[in-house]
């Protein structure tokens, strides 16, 4: 249902090509969040990197607007969030291999066949990323689902400008790179003894 109260969600410039600058103000490396929902990772991760910036694109107006509000409250002027379809402000996303980190936490709550075309992380996300991730920068990935691990997994194992960082014979990591900040559902998850499939890959020079 539409709710007129986050009509002024913080959004990316309109055009058809958004630099990161205009995004974040700062010199620090990039973190590309997408999907914050609650926002728990991007608030704990801005408090951990004060000399870095993160950037958040999160689809539901609401959610974007609570985490923005949230990261000036804090007084994080390095950290922002907008209301945005990742699929469709990463191809307008510049300049390429500006992006230090990406991660996305537990995507695509989506299962029905009429819903697949909603799903975040499909090949075209796979090629911007390789686009816009700095040699020797990484994308995180985790998920509570399997399947959904297997499928994230192929998609950027068969990109050739990605390399798994997992030890040698091994898909997943142990452990967040970026603990101890964690998402909401990656510390529900923790505390419900559920198990995380979490993949690093590393952007080849
Ligand atoms: C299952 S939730 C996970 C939230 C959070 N990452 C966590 O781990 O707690 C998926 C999130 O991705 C957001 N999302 C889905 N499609 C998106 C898209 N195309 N662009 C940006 N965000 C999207 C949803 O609105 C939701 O907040």
């Amino acid at each position: 249902m539409h709710n007129p109260k986050y009509d002024h969600a913080p959004r990316v410039p309109e055009g058809d090509s958004v630099d990161l600058a205009a995004l974040v103000p700062g010199t620090g490396p990039v973190m590309l969040e997408i999907g914050p929902g609650r926002g728990m990772f991007a608030l704990q991760w801005a408090e951990l990197h004060r000399d870095a910036r993160l950037v958040a694109l999160e689809i539901r107006r609401k959610l974007a607007t609570v985490l923005d509000e949230r990261l000036r409250a804090r007084g994080y002027t390095h950290a922002r969030s907008y209301a945005e379809d990742a699929g469709l402000v990463l191809p307008k996303l510049g300049p390429d291999a500006s992006i230090e980190w990406v991660a996305v936490h537990f995507p695509d709550p989506w299962w029905k066949k009429k819903h697949q075309k909603r799903l975040v992380l499909k090949d075209e996300f796979v090629s911007q990323l390789a686009r816009l991730v700095k040699p020797g920068g990484t994308v995180l990935v985790q998920t509570d689902v399997e399947s959904r691990a297997e499928e994230y997994f192929e998609r950027f194992a068969a990109a050739p400008e990605f390399e798994n960082v997992a030890p040698e014979g091994q898909r997943w990591v142990d452990e967040s790179p970026h603990a101890p900040a964690r998402s909401n559902r990656e510390a529900r998850a923790i505390v419900d003894g559920l198990p995380v499939w979490r993949m690093v890959f590393r952007r080849r020079a």
